[in-house]
């Protein structure tokens, strides 16, 4: 702990208040005592100034534009390892030995199967559900099959519930999206590794042999990567915040996906390229351009701006290459969704209004141009992003629960209503 105090005048009284210091990035005025001290709270409605908790796994620049899992940079990752291997150093804290790497690898790979069971839940919804809803109810309903095996103050029974959530979103996924289509559900094959299985799972249909495309498959596996965590974000935020009351982690991971449906966070994929295909042609650009600028008008530009990032967003440069690779690959020479996307990205970068306020484009700008050209349809662009962000949800959520200062989380707030009256009976009211 650093010796650094903050001195705050409250009514004229001063309360000497202890600075916390990190490793890198912005040190943080403890102010747990603050209400004893002063009777006062703070304000800070969605926690732009507020630190809600000490965290060991993910950092942020985002003046800067760098992300790091656990110290080692998004674009090293990216390039040199693989999913799993990021879920190992997200939940374990280093980068595995090729020993541990086949080892986390095996176990991952043994709990792909969910439970028959499951299967009878897909049939209760309409084939037009949205795959994010079914995907909120399967994982919620998942901790009906592990509630009375998750002693969640067991280590290694967290570490099974773990891998059993890794393991089996891409599962749940993949029969979310063969539901949609009313395609039977696939089985996970065991000897194709993580990406390659869940490409298989969502494309293969019994009555032809499924060839993976390693180039489709390295893609997926990278877009994973840049998924996987993003410190306290909101979703990451719901699923601490449903965990510190010691709830079922299963049901926790249910309602993080719930949040990240949104389109203001992990919803943006889906609303960025319905964006793109509503602009449809580079001359229409202007058009929004003006709209998403205009005070009066709800419209923003998907894909673009962050709460944290104030420069370019180091996913989306990965992004940007991986769709480069993606379309080649597939050998689509004009996509006039790309068109739109790096046309829009110029004129925006360009303009005043979005250089003023530092927006940039973000991760989604160009993750659904890909996903799209890969095969997926948008609604299922969210549910990639909720199979990827599970391992970041557990690891902040074991470390919570690892944390011995850990209590329930309990924001409190600025009461504005009415203050204390007395009950007026039916029949004296006017
Ligand atoms: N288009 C037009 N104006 C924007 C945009 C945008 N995409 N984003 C922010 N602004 C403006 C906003 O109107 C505000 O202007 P003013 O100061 O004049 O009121 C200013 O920029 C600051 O915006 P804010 O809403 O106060 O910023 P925030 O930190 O609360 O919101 C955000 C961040 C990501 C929700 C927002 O930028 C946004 O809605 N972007 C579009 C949705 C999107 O792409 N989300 C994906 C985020 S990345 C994936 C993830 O991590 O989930």
């Amino acid at each position: 702990m650093s010796s650094k105090t903050s001195t705050i005048t409250v009514d004229g009284k001063s309360v000497e208040l202890p600075v916390k210091e990190g490793t890198i990035g912005p040190s943080v005025i403890d102010i747990s005592k603050l209400y004893g001290q002063t009777g006062m709270f703070t304000y800070d409605p969605g926690f732009t100034s507020t630190a809600a908790t000490e965290s060991k796994i993910t950092y942020i620049d985002g003046d800067k534009g760098i992300l790091l899992y656990r110290g080692y940079p998004i674009d090293q990752l990216a390039e040199h390892g693989d999913f799993l291997e990021t879920c190992y150093l997200l939940l374990y804290g280093e980068l595995p030995t090729a020993a541990q790497k086949a080892d986390f690898d095996y176990r991952v790979t043994r709990h792909t199967m969910v439970h028959d069971q499951m299967n009878r839940f897909f049939t209760g919804f309409r084939r037009d559900a949205h795959p994010m809803a079914i995907m909120v109810a399967c994982v919620g309903a998942l901790s009906a099959f592990y509630h009375d095996s998750t002693d969640i103050s067991d280590p290694h029974q967290r570490m099974i519930a773990s891998m059993r959530m890794i393991a089996k979103m891409p599962t749940l996924a993949a029969m979310a999206y063969k539901y949609s289509i009313g395609q039977p559900f696939v089985y996970p094959q065991n000897d194709l590794d993580y990406t390659s299985n869940f490409l298989r799972m969502c494309f293969a249909v019994p009555a032809e042999e499924y060839k993976v495309n390693p180039v489709l498959s390295r893609a997926l596996d990278r877009i994973f990567i840049l998924h996987a965590d993003h410190e306290q974000n909101a979703s990451t935020s719901t699923v601490r915040l449903a965990g510190s009351s010691g709830a079922n982690p299963f049901a926790c991971i249910a309602a993080g996906i719930a949040c990240l449906w949104g389109p203001a966070h992990g919803g943006a994929n889906e609303a960025a390229l319905k964006m793109l295909e509503e602009i449809g042609t580079p001359d229409r650009i202007p058009m929004y351009i003006a709209k998403a600028k205009d005070k009066n008008d709800p419209f923003r530009l998907m894909g673009f701006g962050h709460r944290v990032y104030k420069n370019y967003d180091p996913r989306a440069r990965i992004m940007q290459k991986t769709t480069h690779e993606v379309l080649n690959e597939l050998g689509i020479k004009d996509d006039p969704l790309l068109d739109v996307a790096i046309e829009l990205e110029q004129i925006a970068l360009k303009d005043e209004y979005f250089v003023e306020k530092k927006l940039y484009p973000n991760i989604d700008f160009y993750s659904g141009i890909t996903l799209k050209a890969m095969g997926f349809p948008t609604s299922m662009f969210t549910v990639l992003f909720a199979l990827a962000r599970t391992v970041g949800w557990i690891a902040q959520w074991s470390e919570m629960i690892e944390d011995p200062s850990q209590r329930i989380g309990r924001p409190r707030q600025l009461y504005t209503g009415a203050p204390h009256r007395d009950y007026v009976t039916l029949a004296q009211r006017g």
